[in-house]
């Protein structure tokens, strides 16, 4: 298609309305070369650059390592790059840090552009852009996979820019967020993760993943630490995709140690990762202790999420050597990227941002992942083809965290969905002598469960949201089939939506009733025998745990204790919701909960945490501020 030079004006214009400068100038930039380089051809519509406004831009504050030590051999680079010699924390010494520091991403020294309240460089021979709003750095491209990603604010890479000056400081702030993070570090050059997945009791797969560098892994291990026997043969990684590493013929109910083994593409030696464990699957008589958190929101920066903050949550979670790690939803959430110029990359940006945090706990501890509202990955967003935001959003759940489909361990969804194959969004496990269920109404639901994407209108009938006749089939067997003592049913909400606890738990198709108090479920669900509460009573089951409320509530309804969770990383220690909640222990953010279960009991305990720098009398990071057992 040709398009005139009043086509490209008036494209222009509409563009300069939508997107905000540093968007715009990119755009410019893009439609410019593209005419210079192709003349007015197709290329012009189908440029990249119709990319998300700034204020809604992906964050991910690994991209740009701030390590003290690799600033300083870099200080006089920077300076021979025309930075100004005392290093002062501006856009110029910035960009020039960055240039030294990466010159894969940002090779050749630029000079500085400005749009607006925008300064930045781009590098053509990357098509990567740096920039920097309102003491904000961003960076674009195929470093991002071509998503506009927040990296820090400027004021986070003093250090860096300073390090001769800033020692202490910048240690302290590496070791906080990074050293202790295992996997997720920057550790021995190896800027990647490994997050276990899928445990069972003869098996367990390690997902690994480097978002920037190519590398030959293997996995050596054993029963004995720094002892390893046994050694997987060695597999590729490729920058950006993951690999997976399963072990098999394990022993079951066993402690394994185990080492991943990683050569660089530039290097001649594989280096150790350093050691971690893992349990396969406890049988009945077996103790063990499980973590779970609520919603970690990491896109809701500087409002409910605090990198430093939930690394913290996780690592001290972590240090509690849990069997595994539950999530409940909304830690992926899509919902805030803009749906004129979402695309499989952008979603995908919202999965991998979470691998440096779950990697924390996640190479010692599989990770389970609960779909959540705001993932989007719902069945009503389907619309017959492989590119809409549930098959995005599922099919990167799936390729970055392993999940459980069924098999001889697991029991699960069996539907094939077009594009996508497997869900993987339901499932059910036996650990010890507890039984583990995750459900999940947003892909079962034929309708909009909560919030639709885009904006549009919520369902108007509550009755037409469901958790599905299958499912609630399976959930039904697997609960009147199992024989284990106590039963955990994990989701991120009752019914996906509204708030509160046993509050709610009387409505729809969970408790039967409307809400005039009129009882309606066997018309309306005449194929159920029960509702799903009932289910859970009639079943014994211990505890439902839900998210979704940001706020750690302990209820207990007919028999079955309703736990809420609240947010891991709100450096704002916010209690949300609380008015929904009429009864029950309510404690605010921040913090993961404990679960430890014997033969004979399970003990629930609340383990806050805080910033170092919010820590004091009765602020403790790390301490258990409420607890109670079962039975
Ligand atoms: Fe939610």
């Amino acid at each position: 298609m040709a398009v005139s030079f009043k086509m490209l004006i008036a494209l222009m214009s509409k563009l300069k309305k939508k997107a905000s400068g540093f968007i715009f100038s990119m755009v410019l930039i893009s439609l410019i070369l593209n005419l210079m380089s192709c003349g007015a051809n197709d290329n012009l519509v189908a440029s990249p650059m119709h990319l998300p406004d700034p204020t809604v831009a992906v964050i991910n504050d690994r991209i740009l390592s701030r390590n003290a030590t690799s600033a300083t051999i870099l200080r006089a680079q920077v300076q021979a790059n025309g930075g100004d010699g005392t290093n002062a924390v501006n856009a110029s010494n910035l960009f020039d840090w960055a240039e030294s520091a990466y010159p894969s991403f940002f090779p050749q020294h630029q000079t500085n552009q400005t749009f607006q309240a925008y300064t930045f460089r781009y590098y053509p021979s990357t098509q990567n852009y740096l920039g920097l709003s309102s003491n904000n750095v961003y960076v674009m491209g195929p470093i991002s996979a071509g998503v506009l990603t927040w990296v820090g604010a400027l004021s986070d890479f003093n250090c860096a820019l300073n390090p001769s000056s800033c020692a202490n400081k910048a240690n302290s702030a590496v070791s906080s967020s990074m050293s202790t993070s295992g996997a997720s570090a920057l550790n021995n050059g190896f800027d990647g993760n490994l997050i276990l997945g899928i445990p069972t009791n003869t098996s367990i797969t390690a997902s690994v993943f480097s978002p920037d560098q190519n590398a030959s892994i293997y996995l050596t291990y054993g029963l004995k630490s720094a002892q390893p026997t046994l050694q997987t043969p060695v597999v590729q990684l490729v920058a950006g995709q993951p690999t997976n590493i399963a072990l098999s013929n394990l022993l079951p109910d066993t402690a394994y140690f185990y080492q991943l083994n990683v050569q660089l593409s530039n290097s001649k030696n594989f280096v150790s990762m350093g050691e971690y464990s893992f349990h396969t699957a406890r049988s009945p008589g077996s103790s063990f202790v499980f973590a779970i958190q609520g919603d970690s929101h990491p896109e809701r920066f500087k409002t409910q999420f605090d990198a430093n903050l939930y690394s913290r949550t996780l690592t001290t979670a972590s240090n509690d050597h849990p069997d595994f790690y539950m999530t409940s939803g909304d830690d992926f959430s899509v919902d805030t990227l803009d749906p004129n110029t979402i695309n499989q990359s952008a979603v995908a940006a919202r999965y991998t941002l979470q691998r440096p945090y779950l990697g924390i706990i996640g190479a010692s501890a599989p990770v389970f992942l609960t779909n959540g509202n705001h993932e989007q990955a719902a069945r009503y967003l389907l619309d017959g083809t492989a590119n809409n935001v549930a098959v995005w959003a599922q099919n990167a759940r799936n390729t970055y965290y392993v999940q459980p489909s069924t098999d001889s361990f697991y029991s699960g969804n069996t539907e094939q969905i077009p594009f996508i194959g497997l869900l993987k969004n339901y499932f059910s496990w036996t650990w010890g002598d507890a039984l583990f269920c995750v459900i999940d109404p947003y892909w079962e639901s034929p309708v909009p469960v909560d919030n639709v994407f885009a904006g549009s209108a919520k369902r108007s009938n509550m009755w037409d949201v469901s958790h599905g006749a299958q499912q609630y089939q399976w959930l039904k067997s697997t609960l009147e089939n199992s024989k284990a003592k106590f039963k955990f049913v994990f989701a991120h909400h009752v019914m996906g939506t509204g708030r509160g606890g046993i509050d709610i738990a009387n409505l729809w198709e969970w408790g039967g009733y409307d809400n005039s108090n009129a009882y309606l479920f066997t018309q309306n669900r005449p194929d159920w025998v029960y509702p799903i509460h009932h289910l859970l009573v009639k079943n014994n089951v211990s505890i439902f745990f839900q998210g979704h409320d940001h706020i750690w509530v302990h209820q207990k309804l007919d028999g079955v204790t309703y736990q809420t969770l609240p947010e891991p990383a709100d450096p704002f220690y916010a209690l949300y919701n609380s008015d929904a909640y009429l009864t029950g222990e309510r404690f605010p953010n921040s913090g993961y909960t404990r679960v430890s279960v014997s033969p004979t009991q399970v003990k629930v305990e609340y383990v806050r945490t805080y910033l170092q720098a919010d820590e004091g009398p009765g602020k403790v990071s790390g301490q258990s501020v409420f607890s109670y057992t079962i039975p």
